[in-house]
């Protein structure tokens, strides 16, 4: 009797220990961003209101949403805390990184040159601030916790619009270099070699993100009406966000076998965020063509604030916050979706 006791105690001990995803790890762009930008010379921040109205107390984070975004709907679905803090915010230390912390930056992407534009945080700069991360998490935990948590972590890795939006449709440099199959093959070489970077540091359980129908962006179907196209989407941007995810998928596939002992999953959220566009209604929105924040065209950043005098009272009626960014209600969506459909492999 003590003895099974004994044992059951152990066991449990172990599955709990076993069970647990430490922490979440995150990189990539405004999909993801919990703040970063606050701290950097850029124009592209979001730290005040009406951003985050519907967050913790209100509080505009610099995340680009009424809410959460995302990786906070993830880390509460693990069972760890129901945010994750930004790397760069200076009310965080490393014992509240320690269980999880965000990397991403608000305008970056996979080139150098799109991070470039508006002045942010470089992929490559993200991968040095976890480096940074894993120094500090070492001196405070001892290398074998550290090292622990580090391989038994998730990381989220979300960007790739921008490469297309902000970049290559928008300034004329890597349009004269590469169709756009070949853009699509360049940025899909830099993915593999930053997850390999991210293997080769410890990293074990990676979700790469795929891209939305970006051409369904209140901003993209603006800019379309505008161009005497009508209130659609622009088709182009959809299809090239499908023929990259098709990329982007294949790499995974083949990854999961380069490297050992890697479980490496495709994040897709390209269909549901379809359904959801084609047909509001059934998932309680009342409008997919235009945002909350201001006249819902074009408006993001410092041209969404609190003067603003057409801002939505409430944003849960909208799929989108501002012209390029979900409202909080789309992401916790989209998040459930992924975490059912394919995080929850994570779990032991
Ligand atoms: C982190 O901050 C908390 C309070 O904000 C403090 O109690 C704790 O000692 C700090 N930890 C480290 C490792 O600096
Ligand atoms: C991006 O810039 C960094 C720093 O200059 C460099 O090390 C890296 O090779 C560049 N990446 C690509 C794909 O050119």
């Amino acid at each position: 009797m003590e003895f099974l006791v004994v044992f059951t105690l152990l066991f449990m001990q172990i599955y709990t220990i076993g069970a647990n995803i430490p922490a979440v790890i995150v990189f990539g762009d405004s999909s993801v961003d919990a703040g970063n930008n606050n701290q950097i010379r850029t124009v592209l921040k979001s730290n005040f209101k009406p951003y985050g109205r519907d967050f913790f107390g209100g509080k505009a984070t610099g995340r680009f949403s009424n809410g959460r975004v995302p990786p906070d709907f993830i880390s509460e679905s693990f069972g760890l805390r129901p945010y994750v803090p930004a790397y760069l915010d200076l009310a965080y230390n490393i014992s509240d990184f320690a269980t999880g912390v965000c990397f991403a930056s608000a305008g970056t992407g996979y080139d150098n040159a799109t991070s470039a534009v508006l002045s942010v945080i470089p992929l490559w700069k993200e991968v040095e601030y976890y480096k940074d991360y894993q120094r500090k998490l070492r001196g405070y935990l001892g290398d074998q916790k550290a090292n622990t948590i580090l391989s038994e972590a998730v990381y989220l890795i979300s960007m790739g619009t921008n490469d297309f939006l902000e970049n290559y449709y928008t300034l004329p440099n890597r349009k004269s270099q590469y169709n756009v199959n070949q853009y699509q093959d360049y940025l899909r070489v830099i993915a593999e070699s930053f997850i390999k970077e991210l293997y080769s540091l410890g990293a074990r359980k990676i979700s790469l993100g795929g891209l939305p129908p970006m051409g369904c962006l209140p901003l993209e179907r603006t800019t379309s009406f505008i161009n005497g196209k009508g209130d659609t989407c622009n088709d182009e941007y959809n299809k090239v966000a499908l023929a990259f995810n098709g990329k982007l998928y294949g790499m995974v596939k083949r990854l999961n076998g380069e490297l050992s002992g890697s479980q490496i999953v495709f994040s897709n959220p390209y269909a549901i965020f379809q359904q959801i566009v084609r047909k509001p209604s059934s998932f309680g929105f009342e409008t997919a063509a235009i945002a909350c924040c201001s006249t819902g065209l074009f408006e993001m950043g410092y041209m969404c604030d609190q003067y603003n005098p057409f801002t939505c009272s409430d944003a849960n009626r909208y799929v989108f916050w501002d012209s390029f960014h979900p409202s909080e209600k789309t992401n916790r969506i989209i998040s459930d979706h992924l975490f059912k459909t394919v995080l929850s492999k994570f779990l032991p």
